[in-house]
């Protein structure tokens, strides 16, 4: 009668003006420089001045950047750095992840002066300034992390203007507007205008992001470098892009935490999801409920304080990223819990009857203190994140646990209950119903609250456990499950995190015994990439909220985070972002680009292919599908 999800899933869970650099410019005017024939850098000085002559230029052919030797016949004005190779050479100008509104981009790349950029914004003495500010703050640092060598001195000044018109919103919820338009006009003599308008925060914030991106350093010449020109409009399409990181199997430092919320901002994923507590540490300080990080954190520091999650969360709300907090509950708790009465089948053993992976603990769902105690810690979470949806878990309960709890029968059989699939889903039902209670009683409303799917989203149950209009269902199953098909029939909204392709710790060696971990093989990016919710939900993608990226830490703390997630969390980025339904193939220079700026800004991303293959585009691949 025992249930187990099952053995396998054991562990847990445009018109886009393409800019071919084969444009055939028009006689392009310059400063000084009368006519160049090709795309070019705008260099009034006309010098490239390095302390050595530099041996290497880059070339748009056939749409890829080819490393060539420079010659003495080379026009110092058609020398290209890989960068600016990139601008004229790449879909939509390199911008990761692609616009989808309208791109176009001027044909010249002009020096600016990197001392001279400056941002103003028409949201003086709003509610929103000071978020603004620091989101200035923040894009003048994303420059500053392009530049690899010396500037030189020069270029025209940067004048940007922000125009908000909403300027209260300083929240990101599921119906927050994110898009802008970003407009560059061609300078005078004297400035380059950028102009970003939007109808939120969220938006400018946007906005600055590509801004950043159309910035770029040309280290041939070291100096900054932006087009003439460009006109884009964009706005995402799911409103719900995230991280799932989980910080309980291992403690993840907040720095750790904030790399991570860079580099989702730096991608505009907007959502970070995090799974604060499980069965093996509580880092989380609840200011109701003290003793359960005293007693369950690893160590006295390994907790997320009152500050820390403060800090946190408004880290994110500067880089576009909304917090959401996750109380995973009747299953995947513990540790903490002991002195509480509340907690049943700690660390029972064998592990493999009582739960799904070591150690054990489930809620005990007749004691009725029980409810009070998680009313108290929804209290604390809904002040601190001010989320606009809950997340309950949810998932992997296993009824041998409650089974083997003598309490627990006598109390379901004093119900007239007995003890099949059916009355043990009645015990998790009842639980549910009282937690979700108080949950609305702490939010003062009917906030959305998410659930993983699990026993209870199978069709037998769903409909009369969890309500579509109170839940969204968050997917692991697989992309071919039958269940997300009947989610969707039933009118539910979901988010995916398909374990096949979204699962972040898949490949890596079993920790409870030989072999591989339960997901293997490793999911490469390429596999990400073309995870389209269109392809899994079809005409029922509108029901789709978005994904998320999972990371379960078992194998994974501070000093491996960014690598398991980046690159590959932001190729999930431009699937939601854009809707791209093209392949992999078609992304990879720009993926490659993305990676590299995520680097330079202090995330420690993996590699995904050698420097080489980078420099040398197109040369490297075989051709075949996922094999490489
Ligand atoms: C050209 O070089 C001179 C001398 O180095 C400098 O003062 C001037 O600002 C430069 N002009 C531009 C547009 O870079
Ligand atoms: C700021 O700019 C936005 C967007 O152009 C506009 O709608 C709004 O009226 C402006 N607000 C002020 C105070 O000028
Ligand atoms: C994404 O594209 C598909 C076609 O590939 C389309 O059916 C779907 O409506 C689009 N979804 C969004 C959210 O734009
Ligand atoms: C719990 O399970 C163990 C091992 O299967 C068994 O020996 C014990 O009797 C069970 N206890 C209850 C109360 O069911």
């Amino acid at each position: 009668m025992a249930f187990q999800i099952s053995n396998r899933k054991y562990y847990v869970l445009t018109g886009i003006v393409i800019l071919t650099c084969l444009i055939t410019l028009t006689l392009t005017v310059s400063f000084i420089v009368s006519k160049t024939k090709d795309i070019s850098i705008e260099n009034p000085n006309h010098s490239i001045s390095s302390p050595a002559k530099p041996v290497w230029k880059w070339q748009c052919e056939k749409n890829s950047c080819q490393k060539r030797r420079i010659t003495d016949q080379d026009n110092d004005l058609a020398i290209l750095s890989l960068p600016a190779c990139r601008y004229f050479c790449s879909t939509s100008a390199g911008i990761w992840p692609i616009p989808t509104g309208e791109v176009s981009v001027g044909d010249r790349l002009i020096k600016v002066n990197y001392y001279s950029i400056d941002v103003v914004s028409n949201t003086s003495d709003t509610p929103i300034n000071a978020l603004v500010q620091e989101a200035i703050k923040e894009f003048k640092n994303d420059i500053k992390s392009s530049i690899t060598s010396g500037i030189n001195p020069g270029g025209l000044s940067v004048v940007v203007s922000l125009g908000i018109s909403d300027t209260t919103t300083n929240r990101l919820t599921l119906d927050t507007p994110e898009g802008y338009s970003l407009k560059i006009s061609d300078p005078g003599s004297s400035s380059i205008k950028v102009d970003i308008q939007a109808g939120t925060f969220f938006g400018a914030r946007n906005g600055l992001q590509t801004l950043t991106q159309l910035i770029i350093y040309d280290n041939i010449r070291n100096e900054v470098q932006m087009p003439n020109s460009a006109s884009i409009t964009d706005k995402p399409a799911f409103a719900h892009r995230g991280i799932v990181l989980d910080t309980s199997r291992n403690f993840i430092t907040t720095s750790a935490l904030k790399r991570t919320i860079k580099a989702m901002g730096a991608s505009k994923l907007n959502t970070f999801h995090w799974h604060l507590t499980d069965t093996h540490s509580f880092p989380y300080e609840s200011a109701s409920l003290p003793e359960l990080h005293r007693i369950g954190a690893y160590d006295p520091s390994k907790v997320y304080t009152r500050q820390d999650v403060k800090d946190l969360v408004e880290y994110a709300r500067v880089r576009g990223v909304k917090v959401v907090p996750e109380f995973d509950a009747p299953a995947h708790v513990g540790e903490g819990w002991q002195d509480t009465g509340y907690l049943v089948c700690l660390n029972a053993q064998p592990w493999q009857i009582y739960c799904v992976e070591p150690p054990c603990g489930q809620f005990d769902p007749t004691k009725e203190g029980l409810y009070d105690a998680i009313e108290d810690l929804y209290g604390d979470m809904l002040e601190q994140f001010e989320p606009d949806v809950f997340h309950m878990g949810g998932d992997e309960v296993t009824f041998k646990c409650w089974e083997n709890t003598t309490s627990i029968v006598e109390w379901m059989r004093a119900k007239g209950w007995g003890t099949t699939d059916r009355d043990f889903v009645k015990l998790w039902n009842h639980f549910q119903s009282n937690a979700l209670e108080r949950l609305y009683k702490k939010a003062g409303r009917e906030i959305p609250a998410i659930m993983w799917t699990s026993h209870l989203t199978t069709p037998e149950y769903l409909v009369e456990s969890l309500p579509k209009d109170k839940y969204y269902i968050q997917v692991w199953s697989e992309s071919d499950d039958d269940q997300i098909k009947q989610l969707l029939d039933n009118g539910y909204k979901i988010i995916l995190s398909n374990s096949d392709a979204l699962y972040m710790d898949c490949g890596f060696g079993s920790w409870v015994a030989t072999g591989n971990n339960w997901c293997s093989p490793y999911i490469g990016w390429q596999k990400v990439y073309e995870n389209n919710p269109s392809k899994i939900a079809g005409d029922k993608v509108h029901q789709v909220l978005g994904a998320e990226a999972a990371l379960w830490t078992e194998q994974a703390d501070s000093s491996s985070v960014d690598g398991r997630l980046w690159p590959r969390a932001a190729a999930m980025a431009e699937v939601l972002w854009s809707n791209a339904s093209t392949g992999w193939e078609a992304a990879e220079h720009r993926f490659l680009a993305h990676r590299e700026r995520l680097v330079l800004m202090g995330i420690d991303a993996d590699a995904i292919e050698p420097e080489w293959c980078r420099q040398n585009e197109e040369n490297c691949r075989t051709g075949s599908r996922f094999n490489v």
